[in-house]
This record gives C-alpha cells, sequence and structure tokens, in this order.
C-alpha cells in the first residue's frame, strides 16, 4: 500500500518513467480485493467440484458411449491428461501466489495435489482393468517390458508418499524440515511424467503438446530451482 503510494512522488521528476505507475498502482490496490475474493469460503468448495468435472464427464461418456470407437484407450489417456494438467496448476500456485500476491492460493495447494494423485490412480486403474483385466501379472510383465510404463509406474510410485504425508498430522511428525525433503519428489514426478507422455507421443511422432508440458514445466521448476540456488 505504502509502496503504490510512493511510486508516483519518487518518480515526479520522469515524466516518461512515471506513465505506467498508476496502472502498477491499480493492480497492486486490486490485488487485495482478488484475494479476499479468492479467499471465500464458497470457493475452494466451487474449485473441488470443479476438478471433478472431468472424471464425470468421463463416466457419463463411458456410459452414454460417447468417447469414440475405442472407449478403453480414452478413458486411459483422458484419465493421464488430467493427471498431468493437474500436476502443472498444482505447481503453478506458488509461483503464482508470489508474483500476484494472492496468499489464498495457497488454501488451494493440498487439494489440487492430491487431485493429481487421485487422477493418476484413476488412470492407472483405468489401464488395469481396462487393458490389463485386473491381471497383476501381466501388469508386472508390461512394467518390466516397456519402459514408458516403468517410467508411468515410478512416478505414481512417487506420488504416493507425498499423497499420503499432505496432511497436518503427517507434517507434524515428519517434521517441516523432511517433509519438504520428501516434498521435494516432484522434481523427480514432474520430468518422469513427461518423458512418459512423450515416450507415448514419440511411437506416433505426435510431439505439439509435449512440447508445450515441457515448456510449461521447465518454467515452473526452473523458477524453483531458482528460487532455491537464490535462497
Ligand atoms: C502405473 C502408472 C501408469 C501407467 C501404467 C500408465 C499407463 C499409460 C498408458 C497405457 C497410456 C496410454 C498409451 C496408449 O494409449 O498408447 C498412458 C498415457 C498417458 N499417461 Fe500414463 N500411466 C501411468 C502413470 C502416469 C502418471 C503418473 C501420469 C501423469 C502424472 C501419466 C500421464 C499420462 C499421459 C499424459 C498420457 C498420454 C495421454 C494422451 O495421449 O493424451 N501416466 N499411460
Amino acid at each position: 500500500m505504502n509502496r503504490a503510494r510512493a511510486l508516483p512522488a519518487a518518480g515526479a521528476s520522469e515524466p516518461a518513467a512515471q506513465r505506467p505507475l498508476p496502472r502498477r498502482g491499480a493492480a497492486a490496490a486490486a490485488a487485495p480485493r482478488l484475494d479476499a475474493w479468492l479467499a471465500h469460503r464458497a470457493v475452494k468448495p466451487a474449485l473441488f467440484a470443479l476438478a471433478l468435472v472431468p472424471l464425470a464427464l468421463l463416466v457419463i461418456g463411458a456410459i452414454a458411449g460417447t468417447l469414440g470407437a475405442n472407449p478403453a484407450e480414452a478413458l486411459i489417456r483422458r484419465s493421464g491428461d488430467w493427471a498431468l494438467r493437474l500436476l502443472c496448476l498444482t505447481l503453478a500456485l506458488t509461483p503464482l501466489r508470489r508474483l500476484t500476491g494472492w496468499q489464498a492460493l495457497a488454501r488451494w495447494r493440498r487439494m489440487l495435489g492430491l487431485f493429481t494423485f487421485f487422477y493418476a490412480v484413476c488412470h492407472f486403474l483405468a489401464y488395469a482393468w481396462l487393458d490389463k483385466g485386473l491381471d497383476a501379472a501381466a501388469i508386472a510383465r508390461d512394467i518390466g517390458k516397456r519402459p514408458f510404463i516403468l517410467v508411468g509406474a515410478t512416478a505414481l510410485a512417487l506420488l504416493l508418499p507425498l499423497a499420503a504425508t499432505s496432511f497436518g498430522r503427517a507434517i507434524k511428525a515428519l517434521g517441516a524440515a523432511r517433509w519438504r525433503a520428501l516434498h521435494r519428489a516432484v522434481y523427480a514426478i514432474a520430468p518422469l511424467a513427461l518423458l512418459h507422455f512423450y515416450w507415448m507421443r514419440a511411437a506416433k511422432r505426435d510431439f505439439d503438446e509435449v512440447i508445450a508440458y515441457a515448456a510449461v514445466l521447465a518454467l515452473l521448476l526452473g523458477w524453483r530451482a531458482w528460487r532455491a540456488l537464490e535462497r
């Protein structure tokens, strides 16, 4: 607030440098209002409901028979897509909070992280059920045979402890430092999920989406690495 008031005065002797300042001041004034709006108690449940929409659409599509010629493939792929999208969204919350000052975003992090895990589990279950008929031996053989499945399984296995320790009691039991160290596994999970996606699409020589996700993840992880180095 003080900064917003101080900036125009500081630039008073430089008219050209002053020009963007009112806009910055307005943005600074709007930020707390938006933050208060995002912190409204209805927003988090609304976000929760919104995160369930992709699953609802997949279930409705499967029942109505509107998932295309290969519904099993559509279920596996679309749940995988949502796991990756939610991973990116979860990773985007902290940089966005730092950039905008919207503290309310911190309250969504655990929920979106858990939804990432939830869609990854749905993705695995769709594969295990529709592709492998819930045959554990066939799944194990596939993990050993196809590297892209091994990489996906590793990403899912690494997500498991993060989901299991995302609750207050687990954080307390682990201690903040150990909890933070454990959650650094996201630096491995994101590249593994991307590699899994790349390997799958490489067979079809279809790289457009892979490049888009790679750019987003490089930005989000790069920002974290840069901040860690700064610290
Ligand atoms: C045990 C764990 C996993 C298994 C067995 C698995 C298996 C699969 C399979 C069979 C496909 C479809 C391949 C095809 O249609 O040719 C696929 C695609 C995909 N998976 Fe996974 N996956 C796993 C974990 C993950 C995780 C953890 C993520 C992300 C966080 C993920 C994201 C994706 C994505 C984005 C696709 C591509 C979807 C598309 O083409 O639109 N998978 N996975």
